[in-house]
């Protein structure tokens, strides 16, 4: 199985290359054949949360514009053990048509199990490339309004290309946070409002944000960890239950 998975928010800083780091450590541990591809042209940041960013040489766009193979555009990391690394250009000048993205994960996703492409946020120009190769789509969202209204956004845009398959992972959530909020009577709530059926809810934790903020060495245990492991089983199609439920 070659899956092509775009993580997406509408809204910025929902926590999608979070997101994509730990779901990729969690394939990994499944014996899947992973590369990540940060389509943020322009932002790039996973090369930092993997401690690759002094490596990089080559990125993307050096990959469709024949300065190197597209092999030499992917690196391992060092701390996530399996987990292979696209990066995004660092400038903007370098953004990539939907259709030559397109054809660059067509060419790379057969030696791999999983693509995992972490999506600019919004609905724009960087989004529709990186969800050019999508068979499926993951909708990070925080439950708040403004990010509510983004997945629906997203939701509705990720249709009209064609991806049916998405699912909604809510993340950062807190409890005590989202009580005082008010803004909702309950969970079941935020996921009827996203019209997207729950894949995952991650907690708030602050020790995830550490670790993956300084290279994701020892990035073993967390309680986030632990949904991320159950994520990778159920994106795999098993009936397991939700790690946290909040
Ligand atoms: N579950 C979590 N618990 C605590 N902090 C988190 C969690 N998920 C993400 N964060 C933190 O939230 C911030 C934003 O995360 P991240 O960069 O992954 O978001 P993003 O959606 O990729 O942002 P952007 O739209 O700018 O690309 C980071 O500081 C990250 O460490
Ligand atoms: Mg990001």
């Amino acid at each position: 199985m070659n899956d092509v998975i775009v993580v997406a928010s509408g809204k910025g800083g929902t926590g999608k290359s979070t997101v994509c780091v730990g779901l990729s450590a969690a394939l990994v541990k499944q014996n899947k054949r992973v590369l990540l591809i940060d389509c943020d042209c322009g932002m790039r940041g996973i090369d930092l949360m993997l401690d690759a960013s002094e490596e990089i040489l080559f990125d993307c766009s050096d990959a469709v514009k024949g300065n190197c193979t597209p092999r030499e555009a992917v690196y391992q990391s060092k701390n996530l053990q399996g987990v292979h690394l696209m990066a995004a250009p660092f400038d903007t000048d370098n953004e990539i048509s939907p259709s030559v993205f397109k054809q660059l994960v067509d060419e790379l996703k057969t030696s791999y199990d999983y693509v995992i492409i972490d999506s600019p946020a919004g609905i724009g120009s960087g989004f529709m490339t990186a969800a050019a190769p999508a068979d499926r789509a993951l909708i990070v969202t925080n439950a708040e309004p403004v990010s509510l209204r983004g997945a629906v956004k997203i939701r509705t845009r990720l249709a009209t290309l064609g991806i049916s398959d998405m699912r909604l992972i809510i993340n950062r959530f807190d409890r005590k946070h989202f009580e005082s909020l008010s803004c909702y009577e309950d969970l079941d709530e935020v996921v009827d409002k996203a019209g997207t059926r729950l894949i995952a809810l991650i907690p708030l934790d602050l020790r995830l944000s550490a670790m993956t903020q300084n290279g994701c060495a020892g990035l073993n245990w967390s309680p986030a960890v632990t949904v991320f492991d159950c994520l990778a089983r159920r994106l795999e199609g098993e009936q397991v239950q939700l790690a946290f439920k909040g």
